[in-house]
């Protein structure tokens, strides 16, 4: 096959995109997990995955594996910044433990999307995880399922998250700036986003993530307190919190945009390279 219909198979604009395994089989949240699972089995306690996790730093760890031979030219490299890759999320106001913020979302009153919403969207995937995707709001299924990214743009997000070799349950944790819908998915307003933005904070500070990618225009503007394009914000490391922050298409935006989708794969590959350097 040749190059071209190589990338593009890989980009999605083929039959599919192929998941490609063992990528991140040294990612720490996988060694976290094997190494879960031998205590549970030695002790019988439950899955403290589920539990969050301590805000003190692990040791860092050495990604022992280096990405497959791959026939993908990485995209054009930035330089991340010189300082260092790991930092302490800012600590603003106390921090609630899991439990106690799910609820405190799922009870929130402090905007008006609180009238219209059928339910919160607090997160999904692993709080432990090493990778942090945020978008922007639950749309019309996510309200009604009370997940995030669980219809036809989570399904193509999904796809891209197994090509990179991210399983979306156990390497990831998805959010959005939003917990609520706003009606007829119009783009959230400036006081929506401040009522919800401590919840955001906090679950970064709970999962304290290697690296965060935003998804779409709404979720990088609103993260880096820009006004800048997506097309200037995307293949650039940025920093929110301290904590590596890449930029990429929203998956709504792929579902219309399909040329765009190479330049997505080229995203992930700048985060997988981000998240790789920020774990050795
Ligand atoms: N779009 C988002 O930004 N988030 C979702 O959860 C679903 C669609």
């Amino acid at each position: 096959m040749s190059r071209a219909s190589l990338l593009q198979q890989e980009m999605g604009l083929g039959p599919a995109w192929m998941a490609r395994g063992g990528w991140f089989e040294q990612h720490p949240a996988q060694r976290l997990r094997e190494q879960t699972q031998a205590d549970d089995a030695e002790s019988g306690m439950p899955d403290p995955a589920l539990e969050p996790r301590s805000l003190i730093p692990a040791p860092q760890e050495t990604a022992s594996v280096a990405p497959p031979a791959s026939n993908f030219s990485p995209p054009e490299q930035p330089q991340p910044a010189a300082e260092p890759l790991r930092a302490e999320v800012a600590t603003e106001s106390p921090l609630l433990d899991w439990p106690q913020l799910q609820r405190k979302v799922s009870d929130c009153q402090d905007c008006r999307l609180c009238e219209t919403r059928t339910q919160t969207v607090f997160g999904r995937g692993n709080p432990q995880a090493r990778w942090m995707l945020i978008g922007e709001a639950p749309g019309e299924n996510e309200d009604r399922q009370g997940l995030p990214f669980v219809g036809r743009a989570g399904q193509l997000l999904d796809n891209m998250l197994s090509a990179a070799g991210l399983d979306r349950e156990q390497d990831v944790y998805i959010a959005n700036v939003l917990k609520c819908r706003p009606p007829g998915n119009r783009n959230p307003a400036p006081d929506e986003i401040a009522a919800c933005n401590g919840y955001l904070l906090q679950q970064i500070r709970h999962i304290q993530p290697t690296l965060i990618v935003a998804l779409g225009r709404f979720a990088a503007q609103t993260l880096l307190e820009t006004e800048s394009s997506i097309g200037r914000l995307r293949g650039k490391v940025h920093r929110y919190q301290g904590l590596p922050l890449v930029v990429s298409y929203h998956p709504a935006y792929l579902l219309r945009n399909q040329p765009d989708k190479a330049k997505a794969w080229q995203d992930l590959l700048l985060a997988r390279k981000v998240f790789l350097q920020a774990s050795s």
